[in-house]
């Protein structure tokens, strides 16, 4: 029962002749209210403890660096992975820097409620420091349109403010790209949220927080090497099939989980159809990938690159 429910219904009402008694007396002397009898020290008092629980309540369990910004997030795709945390009353922990870029940072992030386990996220970071300047900033845009011009204007002088947005824009694009690859069942990891410039993703790696190794780090038996580009290919016509290239694909944006290849690393995702050097990304990304594989020893008539980008023109349209 409300605690009000109760003085609603059994206390017996005060007697009319004596509420009139109280009013009066209240006019007369000014009286304060029945709580407004307190001293003014016990006033005090009384606000500072109810300031103190106050505070308390909304203090960081310990270790923890953040609330959970999960409510004020843009959320990753439907069906969410069991694995997300939703719950307002989590916190997050940040576990150290997994790697600094040139554009952004990846932190090692747990986020949980008090005493549990928790979920480990990589959490990518877009910087908007001065000195830091998008080596994709270029032809990657055209072909994407952007209305308001006052913040177009902005971002052209690159005036703090600009510079924030073009990283948020880099957040945005990057979030949609994984949302959309995710969805379609693409090897990306899946995009737990976007806030600002900052983006949360499923962590690849163990759970000691042990990243799993770039491509570009592992020595592959030869099996495994012809298993990994049949991974690729597949990814790649994947992405093909949604009109787009990564962008920038080589060795360093592939981690290797679990037997498993995860591209990464898309905020420079391009749509081959709208963008006029559409091919041209399509043909780099293949070229980077699969000299990586050659110069791993798998054979060029394993890889049959032209006849690979000739599908891919194809899947996406513009064959
Ligand atoms: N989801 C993830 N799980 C584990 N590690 C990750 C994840 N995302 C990124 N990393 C690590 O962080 C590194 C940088 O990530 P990413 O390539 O997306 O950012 P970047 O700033 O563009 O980096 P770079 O400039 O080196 O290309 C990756 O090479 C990888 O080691
Ligand atoms: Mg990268």
């Amino acid at each position: 029962m409300r605690q009000h429910d109760h003085e609603d219904f059994d206390v017996p009402d005060e007697r009319p002749a004596r509420r009139r008694a109280q009013a009066a007396r209240r006019g007369r002397l000014a009286e304060p209210t029945r709580s407004g009898r307190l001293t003014e020290g016990e006033r005090v008092r009384l606000a500072k403890l109810r300031e103190d629980a106050y505070t308390e309540a909304r203090l960081l369990p310990e270790g923890t660096d953040r609330w959970s910004t999960w409510d004020d997030a843009e959320h990753g795709p439907l069906p969410r992975p069991d694995w997300v945390v939703t719950e307002l009353a989590a916190a997050d922990t940040d576990l150290g820097v997994l790697k600094t870029g040139k554009e952004a940072d990846v932190h090692l992030l747990r986020r949980g409620l008090p005493d549990t386990p928790g979920t480990l996220h990589a959490a990518k970071r877009y910087r908007s420091d001065e000195h830091k300047l998008f080596h994709r900033d270029a032809g990657y845009l055209e072909g994407r349109r952007m209305r308001r011009s006052r913040e177009n204007r902005a971002m052209a002088q690159r005036s703090a403010f600009g510079r924030n947005l073009i990283a948020e824009q880099w957040a945005v694009a990057e979030f949609a790209a994984l949302s959309r690859l995710w969805t379609i069942g693409a090897p990306v990891p899946y995009p737990v949220q976007r806030n600002g410039t900052e983006l949360l993703l499923e962590f690849l790696g163990d759970d000691d927080g042990t990243a799993a190794p770039r491509l570009a780090q592992v020595r592959p038996e030869p099996d495994e090497l012809e298993d990994l580009w049949s991974q690729a290919t597949s990814a790649l016509e994947l992405l093909a099939s949604e009109g787009l290239a990564h962008g920038d694909l080589s060795a360093y944006n592939v981690l290797l989980h679990r037997g498993k290849l995860v591209v990464i690393d898309l905020p420079q995702v391009v749509d081959v159809v709208a963008n006029p050097g559409g091919l041209e990304f399509l043909a780099r990304d293949v070229r980077n990938l699969a000299g990586w594989f050659h110069s791993r020893g798998l054979g060029e008539h394993v890889t049959k690159t032209d006849e690979l980008l000739a599908d891919l023109v194809s899947a996406a349209g513009l064959g």
